[in-house]
Order: structure tokens, then C-alpha cells, then sequence
């Protein structure tokens, strides 16, 4: 830099001096040059030669040359071309500073002559310096509730140019809020200051940046600038500020303690102490203080207490907002609490009958019920129900009462106790529900009559039972209640054969057992019926009754009963006849007996126990023919005496027998003389039996006769016609021959033939059956006595009886 800037005082003082020995000693006549400065070494300033008036060689030889006191040479001569040159850069403000003219003197020396020369040249200032600021930077702190028009001095730039070159004027960067302001002084600008126009806002903008150029007058301009930053101090000039006027929020009732609900939130633009916002509530109830929390620093409202929309369903607030400096604010909050469904339905009963009997019509009321839900809406809209398999419904009523009525009529014998379930649902999601219960107890009417276990009942037993013997037991059940079920028996009063029953049977009232007061006979009761009544001790008392059929069990109590042949009432044996002539095998008689008890018991069979012969005749087993076992022969005896016993098959077998004698003759004649020699008469009364047998035999012998026409006819009306008259001619037909060959034969048929004839005609009758080829050993008698029924009987029931009677004897 061409300027030192170390240009002292001291420097300057002595170059003035150095320049007033100069002037006095050179006098008039001095060389004055001028030359700018910061030329280039070598620079013209002036030409010495000329100016001396001499040659320019003549420098030489006269040994001109430039003194000076002490200093550096800022000149020198060229003695080529004579003249004066620069020795250096010349820098006028390091020589001069501020002062002007800037002049620097030396002497040129003529050493020929001893003569010195004052020089003068003047350095004339070029725009080589710049405006600077002391500063780059300026800070600048200013309220921002400073007024306008306050002044602020800024700082003076410098140019260490002179003249024009030197500082001339000071421009600030265009803001709204400053403008410049530069007092003048005689030597330009004296004191630049910044005037504020409007008023400063830090909220707004809290730094103005400005700029301040100095500039001076060369050519060209060189100018500086300073930075101004003017920061604006905050003044609490701002409230706080919410970000709504009101705020709103709805919160379901059920939201879990301590959950951020809201936040407020106001701004204070301000700075520091003065922007800081803290929340607090203002004009609230006690209940929101209770339930509520706000968090002074964030704003931030929580609930510190179960919310409940059944208490409250609105909270309304103010919250307050307040800066450091006391400035506030103020909102409204509302916090709405939306119901959730966390209220089960509350079932009341407010009357209630606990027992009903069974036969009240359908429609009785049961019990009144109330509902009730805190929850609103859907969530407390109710709806009431009972399981659908009762006989009950609920009615609804007005104002959430519900009725509950019988639907049908109650049946305590189907269910005694119910144990109704109500229960109330809600509409909410989810659905909440209550249940109540009513216990109804059905008491009981008496609508149940005894019933019998069966519909009928058939008893066998065995006759000949003990007197007083239980025989059978009935039971009836009836469905209803203590004395409504309580059962009596009783026997319906009837009569047997004109008895009444009561003396047969009678019955235990409470047990239902039947005792027979008699013993029964098979042969006179075969079967016997009965009623039964059961009485419930209802009132009124229901009855019914069931029949009892008593079958009698046959039982071997009767022994073979011979009708053939018939004892004479005199005591002697019976007469057979038999014709000497008889072939073997010849039938003689047959030994008829029939037994009163029925099946096995009645089953018969004929041995022959004695005979005086032995060999001669035999018995049929089972048919109880006599026949000869072998020709007659003239050494047998003419009376043959027979011991004949029939047997039963029961258990044990009863048996009976017959004693009769057989006449062995060769004719009728023969036989009569026969039977008159043997009927030595033992008692006088003997004789006049025989004779009475003689007449009898010649009246039978002609009824005989015609009989025997009677027969014929009828026979060959059979040859001719069909067989099936067989069966209209009965058993005569079937009768073999031989029976009717011969008087013995004819006496043997009528004996038979009476039998019958006197056995169908009696009123107690015993029908005479001839044996089925199977059966052909048994005579079955079927007692038809006066019931009916009897022989009615069905065939299943005839089998029965076979199997029972296997039974009884197995
Ligand atoms: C408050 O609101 C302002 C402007 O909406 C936002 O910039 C600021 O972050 C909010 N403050 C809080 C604490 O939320
Ligand atoms: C009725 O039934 C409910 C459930 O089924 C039971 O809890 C209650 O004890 C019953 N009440 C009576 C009296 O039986
Ligand atoms: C027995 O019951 C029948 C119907 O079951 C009834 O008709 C009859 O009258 C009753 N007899 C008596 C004696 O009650």
C-alpha cells in the first residue's frame, strides 16, 4: 500500500520545517513540480535540465545532484536525459495524511558552484483509498415499543483520500421501519444516524438487517458498507391466544381413568416468560374440579374419575390460559359423555303369586313385572321373554311393566313346581341381559280318578282253595295329591246263583288284596267275575273300576264214576251175555265211566283186576271193551265174574271199580233157562225181579223188532243215499254187529240206550259223547249248566286251560 499509515506527527512537523529552509534559503526563482502519486519508479515529474537552462551533459560535469537531510530519496535525476524521475512509489497520505497541498522540498546541489537549489513538488492525491467503517458488523438492540423517531448514531466512515476522494456521502439500505439521516458538516457528512419511522414489532420480525454504505467522490466511486443487525427486544404486548373459541369432545362413558380427552392450546407470540402459556381452570363446577384434570403446562384434559352418563351426560367448562406476564385468555370446553351400554336391564317383580291351583282358567295373572334400563337409547330399549315351553306368556303393559299370565291350564300332575326364568335384554352391542325367577307352585285338584294298572284282570286258581285265602291283589294309581290319591278298593255287589258276592269274596279296602271266603269247586264254578272299585278321598271323589275274571283250576277230586254197567239195586253184579259160540275177540260189554274233573284228571284207562277165568276175557285199555280173549269152550263155567277198575289220570289217580258177571249161553231159550237157574232165588223178591226181566225182555225183545225193520229201512236209505247221513244216524251205526246179534247184545245196547236217553232228559244233564277216534278211550262230559258264557268261552281260553292243566300235573 502505497499510504503508510504510521505517518506520525513527528514526520510530518519535520518535513514542514525541512520546506521553510528550503523557501528561505532558495528565495525567489524556485522550481515547483508537481507529480501524482502512486506513479510507477521512474515517473517523470519535471525536467531539471531545461529548467536550469543547461545541457544535459553539463549535469555531469558541473556534478549537480539531489541532498536532502537524512531521508530516503523519493526522487532522483536522470542524467541522461536531465530529468527528474521517481526513485519509488510515491504514497501521499503516508507522506502527508490529511494536509494538503501535499508538497515535498529538497535541494538540488551545484557542486561546481557550490550552489544550492530548493525544488518543490507538489503530490497530488488519486482516489486510491476506500470509505471503510471501523466495524464490519453493528448489533443493535432495540425495544420493540421504542417510539418513532428516536434517533440511533451510527458510526463514521473514514477515507484517508482527501478532497473529493475523500468520504462525500452515506446511503442505508431501503426498511419500512428506518430511514438515514446525516447531519452536514463544512467538510461533508459529519454524523450519519439511523431515525426509526415505524414502529417496531419483534412478534412481526425480530431482526432488521441493514445495510450502510459510505461512499466517496472519486472517480470512480469507492464506497463501504456496514452490516446493521437491530434486534428487537420483546415487550409483552401479546395475551395468549386459543386456537378455538370453543372446543368440543365426546367421550364414551366407559374410557379408562387418566385418558388424554383433549387439548387446549393458546398461543402467545411473545417471547420467553412473556410467551409462556399455562393452562388452569376458570369458572367451573365442583363436579368437573372432581372428575377433571388439567395439566397447567401441556393443556392436556384428562378424566381422574370414572366418567357416567347416567350422572352427567354434559360437562361444561372455561379453561383459562395465562402468560408469564399475566396476560390471559379464555375458552370454553364441553365435554359430552356418550353412552355405552354398561347397564344391565334391572328386572323388579312387584307382586307375585306363589301358588295357583291347577284347574284356574288361562289368563290368571301371575305376577307384575317391572323393567328398567339407565342406559339411553337402544342400550335401554328392553325386551322381556320366557323360555317358550311354558304354559305361561308375558303381557306387556304400559311404562315398561310386563304381566305374566297362565297361557293354558295348569296340570300339576304334569309339573307341579315351575321355576319361571324371565329375562330382560337390552339393544345395545353388546346386548346385556337379567334374568328373575319365579317359583309357582301348582296345588293340587282333585281331577285324577284311580286307574287300574290293567284293564282287566284273570286270576286262576285252584279249587278247592282254604277258606280266607288271598287270592289276588289290584292296585290303582292315582296321579293327583295326598287325599286325592289316597286310594280305597271296594267289590261291586253282584250275586252268584243268587248269592251275593260279598259272601264269596271280599277286599281289602287299603291293600286292594281279594280274599275267597269260600272254597270253590271246579265242577260248580268254573269261572267267576267280578268288579273292583278304587275311590280316591277327593272331594269330590272320583272312582273307576276294573273287571276280575277268576278262572278255577281243575284240581283231581272226583274218581271215575262207572255208568255202565249199572249195579242192580239188589246188591248182585250186573249180567252180561255172551254166546258160547263167540269167535275170539268177540265183544261182550263195555265198561262206560266218565270222570266230573276235566283233561288229564279226567283221562281214563280199564284193567281188568279180577277175573274167575283169568284168560278168558280181556279189557280194552282204553276203551273199556270186554271181549273174549279166546273161544268159549264147553268146559267154561256158565257165569264168569269180572272185576273191572277204571283209573284216572290225575296226581294222585283216583280209580274205581266194577263188578259184573258174564252168562256164557248157546241161545236166547237157552239163556233165560240160564239166567232162571241162576236166579236161585236168594230172597223171595228175586223172583219177582226175574219175571219183571222176562216181560221186560219180551216187551224189549218186539220193540226190538221193529226197530230191527226200522233199521233195515234206514239202511238201505243209506245204501242208496250219501254218506253224509252217517253222521244223522248217530252212533247207532256205528255200532258194530255184533251187538245186536243175539238178545245179550240187544239187552247190552238198551242198557246203554237208556242210560242216554235218561242222562240227555235230566236237567242237570250229562251229554254223552262218543269218543273222537283219539279221544276214543275218554268220555268228555261238558257241564252245559245255566251260564252261558261258559260254553262260550273261547277256543284261547279252552287252550289256556290245557296248558295249566300240563302244568299241574308236571
Ligand atoms: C398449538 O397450536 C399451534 C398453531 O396451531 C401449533 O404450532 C403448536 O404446536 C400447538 N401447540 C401444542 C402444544 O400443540
Ligand atoms: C330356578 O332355576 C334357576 C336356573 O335354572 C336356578 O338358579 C334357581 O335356583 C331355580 N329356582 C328354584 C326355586 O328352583
Ligand atoms: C264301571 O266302569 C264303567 C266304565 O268304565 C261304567 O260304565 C260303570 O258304570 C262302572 N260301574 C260301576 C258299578 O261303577
Amino acid at each position: 500500500m502505497a499510504i503508510p499509515e504510521k505517518l506520525t506527527g513527528w514526520s510530518l512537523l519535520v518535513l514542514v520545517c525541512l520546506s521553510l529552509e528550503l523557501l528561505l534559503e532558495a528565495g525567489a526563482g524556485n522550481i515547483r513540480y508537481s507529480v501524482p502519486e502512486e506513479t510507477d519508479k521512474g515517473s517523470f515529474v519535471g525536467s531539471i535540465a531545461k529548467d536550469l537552462g543547461l545541457e544535459t551533459r553539463e549535469l555531469m560535469e558541473r556534478g549537480i545532484r539531489i541532498v536532502s537531510r537524512g531521508r530516503s530519496q523519493l526522487f532522483s535525476l536522470n542524467p541522461r536525459s536531465g530529468s527528474l524521475v521517481t526513485a519509488g512509489r510515491i504514497d501521499r497520505e503516508e507522506l502527508c495524511a490529511q494536509s494538503t497541498p501535499c508538497v515535498v522540498s529538497f535541494n538540488i546541489l551545484m557542486e561546481d558552484e557550490m550552489k544550492l537549489l530548493p525544488i518543490e513538488v507538489e503530490i497530488i492525491d488519486i482516489n486510491d483509498n476506500t470509505p471503510q467503517f471501523q466495524l464490519e458488523e453493528l448489533e443493535l438492540k432495540m425495544s420493540e415499543i421504542t417510539t418513532p423517531g428516536t434517533r440511533i448514531p451510527l458510526p463514521l466512515g473514514q477515507d484517508l483520500d482527501v478532497g473529493i476522494n475523500s468520504l462525500q456521502s452515506y446511503q442505508l439500505s431501503a426498511n419500512p421501519h428506518f430511514s438515514l439521516d446525516v447531519q452536514q458538516g463544512p467538510e461533508g457528512p459529519q454524523q450519519p444516524e439511523m431515525v426509526l419511522q415505524r414502529p417496531l414489532d419483534r412478534e412481526k420480525d425480530a431482526v432488521h438487517y441493514l445495510v450502510l454504505t459510505a461512499s466517496d467522490g472519486g472517480s470512480p466511486i469507492h464506497s463501504g458498507t456496514l452490516q446493521i443487525h437491530v434486534q428487537v427486544v420483546d415487550v409483552n404486548d401479546n395475551p395468549p391466544a386459543f386456537t378455538k373459541a370453543e372446543y368440543h369432545v365426546s367421550v364414551p362413558e366407559n374410557v379408562p381413568l387418566g385418558t388424554r380427552l383433549l387439548k387446549v392450546n393458546a398461543t402467545d407470540p411473545d417471547e420467553g416468560a412473556n410467551g409462556r402459556v399455562t393452562y388452569s381452570f376458570h369458572k367451573v363446577d365442583h363436579s368437573v374440579v372432581r372428575k377433571f384434570q388439567l395439566d397447567a403446562y401441556t393443556g392436556e384434559l384428562s378424566n381422574k374419575e370414572p366418567l357416567d352418563f347416567e350422572e352427567y351426560k354434559v360437562y361444561p367448562m372455561e379453561i383459562q390460559a395465562q402468560d408469564g406476564a399475566g396476560l390471559m385468555a379464555r375458552a370454553k370446553v364441553l365435554v359430552t359423555v356418550l353412552d355405552v351400554n354398561d347397564n344391565a336391564p334391572e328386572v323388579g317383580i312387584t307382586s307375585v303369586t306363589n301358588t295357583v291351583p291347577e284347574n284356574f282358567p288361562p289368563g290368571t295373572t301371575i305376577a307384575l313385572i317391572s323393567v328398567h334400563d339407565q342406559d339411553a337409547d337402544n342400550n335401554g330399549h328392553i325386551t322381556c321373554s320366557i323360555p317358550g315351553n311354558l304354559p305361561f306368556k308375558l303381557e306387556k303393559l304400559v311404562d315398561n311393566y310386563y304381566r305374566l299370565v297362565t297361557e293354558r291350564t295348569l296340570d300339576r300332575e304334569q309339573s307341579s313346581r315351575h321355576n319361571i326364568t324371565i329375562t330382560a335384554t337390552d339393544q345395545g352391542t353388546p346386548p346385556l341381559s337379567t334374568q328373575a325367577h319365579i317359583s309357582l307352585l301348582v296345588t293340587d285338584i282333585n281331577d285324577n280318578p284311580p286307574v287300574f294298572e290293567q284293564d282287566s284282570y284273570s286270576v286262576y286258581i285252584p279249587e278247592n282253595n282254604p277258606r280266607g285265602a288271598s287270592i289276588f291283589s289290584v292296585k290303582a294309581q292315582d296321579a293327583d295329591h295326598n287325599e286325592n290319591a289316597l286310594v280305597t278298593y271296594a267289590l261291586v255287589e253282584d250275586t252268584i246263583q243268587g248269592v251275593p258276592l260279598s259272601s264269596y269274596f271280599s277286599i281289602n279296602s287299603d291293600t286292594g288284596v281279594v280274599y275267597a271266603l269260600q272254597s270253590f269247586d271246579y265242577e260248580q264254578f268254573r269261572d267267576l267275575q267280578l268288579r273292583v272299585m278304587a275311590h280316591d278321598s277327593g272331594n269330590p271323589q272320583l272312582s273307576s273300576n276294573v273287571s276280575l275274571s277268576l278262572f278255577m283250576i281243575d284240581q283231581n277230586d272226583n274218581a271215575p264214576e262207572i255208568l255202565y254197567p249199572v249195579l242192580p239195586t239188589d246188591g248182585s253184579t250186573g249180567v252180561e251175555l255172551a254166546p258160547r259160540s263167540a269167535e275170539p275177540g268177540y265183544l261182550v260189554t263195555k265198561v262206560v265211566a266218565v270222570d266230573k274233573d276235566s283233561g288229564q284228571n279226567s283221562w281214563l284207562s280199564y284193567r281188568l283186576l279180577k277175573a274167575s277165568e283169568p284168560g278168558l276175557f280181556s279189557v280194552g285199555l282204553h276203551t273199556g271193551e270186554v271181549r273174549t280173549a279166546r273161544a268159549l269152550l264147553e268146559r267154561d263155567a256158565l257165569k264168569q265174574s269180572l272185576v273191572v277198575a277204571v283209573q284216572d289220570h290225575g296226581q294222585p289217580p283216583l280209580s274205581t271199580t266194577v263188578t259184573f258177571t258174564i252168562a256164557v249161553a248157546d241161545s236166547i231159550p237157552d239163556l233165560l233157562a240160564d239166567l232162571g237157574s241162576m236166579g236161585t232165588p236168594a230172597d223171595p223178591q228175586d223172583s219177582d225181579l226175574t219175571l219183571y226181566l222176562v216181560v221186560a225182555v219180551a216187551v224189549v225183545s218186539c220193540i226190538f223188532l221193529a226197530f230191527v225193520i226200522v233199521l233195515l229201512v234206514l239202511k238201505l236209505r243209506h245204501w242208496y243215499s250219501s254218506r253224509l247221513l252217517q253222521t244223522e244216524a248217530n252212533g247207532l251205526t256205528g255200532l258194530p254187529a255184533s251187538n245186536f246179534v243175539g238178545v245179550d247184545g240187544v239187552h247190552a245196547f238198551l242198557q246203554t240206550y237208556s242210560r242216554e236217553i235218561s242222562l240227555t232228559a235230566d236237567s242237570r244233564k250229562s251229554h254223552l259223547i262218543f269218543p273222537q277216534p283219539n279221544y276214543a278211550d275218554t268220555l268228555i262230559s261238558h257241564e252245559s249248566c245255566e251260564k252261558q258264557e261258559f260254553l262260550s268261552a273261547p277256543q284261547s281260553l279252552l287252550e289256556d286251560k290245557e296248558e295249566i292243566f300240563s302244568q299241574v300235573n308236571l
